[in-house]
């Protein structure tokens, strides 16, 4: 994992290593049984280097509380590694030319379980791995069986933690999925 923080710090295969402060490699064991797959760094995140320490970090931590998971005992990354100006979506490219590190980053921790936040994360998973992808009001929660990479056994799609934040009701529907994941470990 050093030599892949080393090259993403010095990073300049897409344009975003113009605008970061920091880039945001990851965060937690590579011993993890359960990594989360975000989208990309926010402002904090880039400010501080550090995953979801924003709005959306602060619902993740109650979901992984309330769910009995500890940060420490989880790895946390993002399909982007450097923030997209002003927050937008990651384009299409930067998606292309940034992933590699994750792929990399899978690699090395093979976790028996990935859950992806939000929808940029739900594709980028359900590709590699194969899988075909419906709405996430209708897979949010849900299991689904993988075996291409060894180690890895399942894919776990979850809302975003950020939608908490424009719609509070979406709480409840998180805390569920939180729970039914952590029955896994
Ligand atoms: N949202 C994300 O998708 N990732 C972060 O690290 C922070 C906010
Ligand atoms: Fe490199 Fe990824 Fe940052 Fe683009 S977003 S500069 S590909 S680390």
């Amino acid at each position: 994992m050093e030599s892949i923080e080393k090259e993403i710090k010095k990073c300049k295969r897409c344009e975003l290593w113009k605008t970061r402060t920091n880039p945001v490699v990851g965060e937690g064991t590579l011993s993890a049984r359960l990594l989360f797959v975000g989208e990309a760094p926010g402002y904090y995140e880039d400010l501080e280097g550090r995953p979801f320490v924003g709005k959306a970090g602060k619902v993740l931590d109650e979901l992984l509380e309330s769910a009995g998971l500890q940060r420490n005992e989880v790895y946390i990354a993002n399909v982007l590694k450097c923030r997209p100006p002003d927050n937008r979506n990651p384009a299409t490219d930067e998606i292309r030319a940034c992933t590699s590190y994750l792929d990399a980053q899978l690699e090395i921790i093979k976790p028996e379980v990935i859950a992806t936040l939000g929808n940029f994360s739900l594709s980028y998973i359900f590709d590699k791995f194969g899988l075909k992808k419906d709405k996430i009001s209708k897979m949010h929660g849900k299991e689904f069986n993988v075996s291409t990479i060894p180690g890895i056994k399942k894919i776990i799609p979850l809302y975003h933690p950020a939608v908490v934040t424009y719609n509070p009701k979406m709480k409840e529907v998180l805390v569920e999925d939180f729970k039914a994941l952590a029955k896994y470990f």
